[in-house]
């Protein structure tokens, strides 16, 4: 049996139609909502998102940064064992939105599903592939983040429609003698699912609640830069290992604010920091992957270093993953 999980390969999408803020600018100007470029940077820094076309859903994102990921790795579908996707825009109600991606990538008979931790999933989705993996269950899992969020806006609510994209991020986890993942750290309290949600549901044939994303965002931002800090010092502590050794820090990309807040509190500078969130806004559980894949593939982020991936998010839920890549 296997100790270890380490990371085989990577890979991310993003929708073609993308939107400057001075494009969404004017298209809510339309609607009576007033936004600008200027407010969006100074508080977010986002610069853009992408929107998914109607016809297109999170599995069809998904499938996009699947195939990139296995090909990193040089593996086919059919060597995978298990798929797990982290959403909260799953294609439907169910089967889950991994069942999905994996009859897209033209395989069968391996466990999928679905996890739901809204932007923490990503996190939530690999440390239960790598404890699949570390317990002898798996031996090549693919774990993908994707979203749709741009079904889920309000556009009448600039407080939160600004915020959001959609995309995919994923990678191919497979079993190793050698680290890998180093440590995992996931947590939630339920007490706080009021302040991020979605509060509509299917009952009886119709859309009960508002289907549509709500946010008090000092709340979040609050509860987000405590608990970021907090996550990442667990599982270096779990590894044994100090601030100074993250090579890089790839957070949930939804505000810059937040991110350089928590590399401040953890000593990390702001050049190892992966930022990725002026192009593409929040997209929730693909955040992180997409983030990652960008660095990899840039050359930023090479074999050997130390990656500190975590998220915060509805529920509330946060979460680190600490690797040597
Ligand atoms: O995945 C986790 C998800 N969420 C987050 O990470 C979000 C965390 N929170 C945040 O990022 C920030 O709280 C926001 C970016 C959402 C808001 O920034 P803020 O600095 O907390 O702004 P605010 O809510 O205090 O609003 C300041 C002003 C208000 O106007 P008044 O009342 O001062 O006149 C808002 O009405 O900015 C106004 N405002 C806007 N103006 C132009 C709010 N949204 C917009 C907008 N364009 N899009």
């Amino acid at each position: 049996m296997n100790m270890y999980s380490r990371i085989l390969g990577t890979g991310s999408y993003l929708p073609p139609r993308r939107l400057s803020n001075a494009d969404l600018a004017a298209e809510l100007a339309l609607k009576g909502v007033e936004t600008s470029d200027e407010w969006i940077v100074e508080r977010t820094g986002i610069r853009a998102r992408h929107f998914a076309a109607p016809d297109v859903g999170c599995s069809d994102l998904a499938v996009h940064a699947a195939r990139q990921a296995l090909q990193a790795a040089g593996l086919q579908a059919s060597d995978l064992d298990l798929i797990i996707v982290a959403t909260s825009t799953p294609d439907m109600v169910f089967p889950s939105t991994a069942t999905m991606v994996q009859h897209k990538l033209g395989t069968a008979g391996c466990p999928a599903f679905d996890v739901q931790a809204v932007c923490s999933g990503f996190v939530y989705a690999l440390t239960v592939a790598d404890a699949m993996i570390r317990s002898g269950a798996a031996r090549q899992a693919l774990v993908i983040g994707a979203e749709v969020f741009s079904r889920i806006l309000d556009f009448s609510d600039r407080t939160t429609c600004v915020l959001f994209g959609d995309g995919a991020g994923a990678v191919v986890l497979g079993a190793a003698d050698q680290p890998g993942i180093l440590a995992t750290d996931i947590h939630a309290d339920g007490r706080h699912r009021d302040i991020l949600c979605v509060p509509g549901h299917v009952s009886g044939g119709q859309v009960l609640g508002d289907p549509v994303l709500k946010m008090d965002g000092q709340a979040v931002f609050k509860l987000a830069v405590g608990v970021l800090e907090e996550t990442a010092r667990t599982s270096l502590a779990k590894a044994g290992l100090q601030d100074t050794d993250i090579d890089w820090l790839i957070p949930h990309q939804a505000n810059i604010r937040i991110m350089q807040s928590t590399a401040r509190k953890l000593k990390v500078p702001a050049d190892k920091v992966v930022v990725t969130v002026d192009q593409h806004g929040n997209t929730s559980a693909a955040s992180i992957p997409l983030a990652l894949d960008v660095a990899v593939r840039d050359g930023r982020i090479r074999r050997g270093q130390h990656l500190m991936l975590e998220g915060v998010g509805g529920g509330f839920t946060w979460g680190s993953v600490l690797l040597k890549y």
